[in-house]
């Protein structure tokens, strides 16, 4: 089943795709977590997309189109994917509907209020990506999964999520209706933590297979 999760930053995408992607044995296509690693590595890709990542705004769609297109031709998409971040912008979407079929997308509905405190409050890990949030962490301050130091995102910082929320409201948000439209568009209520969350897409992934 190929899965696209909309939503704006911290409802919890990466969160749900890491699971689902478990779960379903397909994998989770970040687009965030692939221009991390790019400006990690030091990438040509990388060095275009920092300034825009860092403002907390979004990387050209030409940029975005490219990479996921070389992506979703790779062996481990033949059996489904999720797609986490991507796409982002109509323009995006209609690219993809040129190279794709989409079988269903996932929106997370969270309230801004609750992005904000998610977000300030997230750690992750910059070597393997896990994300962790302050309130479930204690006085571990090291990834559970590979031993790295947690921190917090060059993102997340206040000013930088207000504008990324800004960002999401103006040209992300138009894609809900672009896919109720199609009638591929599922909505989800993201705040009722993580467990209850995964169980109620889980069911619609059912219902929909
Ligand atoms: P990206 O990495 O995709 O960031 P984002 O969309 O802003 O989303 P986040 O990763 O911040 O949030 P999330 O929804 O994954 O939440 P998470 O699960 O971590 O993109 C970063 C940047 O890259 C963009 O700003 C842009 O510049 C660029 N970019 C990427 N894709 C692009 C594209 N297609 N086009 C153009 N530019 C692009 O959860 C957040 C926190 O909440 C965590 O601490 C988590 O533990 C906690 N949490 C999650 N779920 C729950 C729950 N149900 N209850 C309680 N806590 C929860
Ligand atoms: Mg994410």
């Amino acid at each position: 089943m190929n899965l696209i999760l909309l939503g704006a930053p911290g409802a919890g995408k990466g969160t749900q795709a890491e699971i689902i992607s478990e779960a379903l044995n397909i994998p989770q296509i970040s687009t965030g977590d692939i221009l991390r690693r790019a400006i990690k590595d030091g990438t040509e890709t990388g060095l275009k997309a920092k300034s825009y990542i860092d403002a907390g705004k979004l990387v050209p769609d030409e940029v975005m189109i490219d990479i996921v297109r070389e992506r979703l031709t790779m062996d481990d998409c033949k059996g489904g994917y999720i797609l986490d971040g991507f796409p982002r912008t109509v323009p995006q979407a209609e690219a993809l509907d040129t190279f794709a079929r989409t079988d269903a997308v996932i929106e997370l509905a969270v309230d801004d209020q609750v992005l904000v405190e998610r977000l300030s409050g997230r750690r992750v890990c910059l070597k393997c990506g896990a994300t962790y949030h302050v309130s479930m962490l204690g006085d571990q301050t090291c990834c559970e999964k590979c031993g790295e130091e947690l921190v917090l995102r060059e993102d997340d910082r206040a000013e930088t999520v207000l504008n990324r929320l800004k960002v999401y409201h103006e040209q992300t948000a138009p894609l809900i209706d672009y896919y109720e439209k199609r009638g591929l568009l599922h909505a989800v209520a993201g705040d009722q933590g993580i467990e209850g969350t995964f169980e109620a897409i889980m069911r619609l992934i059912k219902e929909k297979a």
